[in-house]
């Protein structure tokens, strides 16, 4: 199959292949899908992908992808690209996604990534300089009725005030592993 070439400026970016357990992983999804659409199965791979490339998704993760599903390149892209669960750069271990949409923001969002600026010593949108954080303000997350929240890998963190989010914290600190989209934590509520 012909390829879309490779966006530019990713010269020096490491190379990916993915691991034995992660390509494990991807096959079995692929079983889960029709075989004559390999496409549907590129949001899980991506997360797969993601977490076998420490966090975030580089040019040669996403071309990987793309040859296991036997796709254009750029239909990867296309979607890594458009979902903010996807990160094209890397981030910390941890990446907080904390909501600043309305129904958040008028039950406390403001203060709440206040603190937590101020807790990590950075302002959303920064990584920690022990690479343990990433502080995001984004946008609604869909678990408004529950609002102020943040996500963090696949987990919502609800009805959030200073006090949950400082715990998080302290959980998340002791973690060894990173968070990823792929698993899920065992961290107050
Ligand atoms: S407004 Fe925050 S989750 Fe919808």
């Amino acid at each position: 199959m012909e390829h879309a070439t490779h966006p530019p400026g990713n010269a020096g970016i490491a190379p990916f292949a993915f691991s034995e357990k992660a390509l494990a992983e991807c096959k079995e999804v692929i079983t889960h899908y029709p075989a004559e659409h390999p496409k549907s199965a590129l949001i899980p791979l991506l997360h797969i992908a993601q977490a076998d490339n420490d966090g975030w998704l580089s040019v040669p993760a996403m071309d990987a992808v793309a040859s296991l599903l036997g796709i254009q390149y750029v239909e990867v892209y296309e979607v890594a690209t458009f979902y903010s669960m996807f990160h094209l750069e890397p981030v910390g271990k941890h990446v907080l996604d904390v909501c600043e949409t309305a129904p958040c923001m008028l039950r406390g969002s403001d203060d709440l990534i206040e603190h937590l600026e101020h807790k990590l010593g950075i302002k959303a949108g920064q990584t920690t300089r022990d690479g343990l954080f990433t502080l995001r303000a984004v946008q609604c997350l869909g678990s408004c009725g529950t609002a102020p929240m943040l996500q963090c890998g696949a987990k919502y963190h609800e009805h959030l005030t200073i006090e949950k989010a400082d715990r998080l914290i302290d959980a998340l600190r002791a973690k060894e592993s990173r968070t990823n989209f792929t698993d899920h934590i065992d961290t107050p509520a």
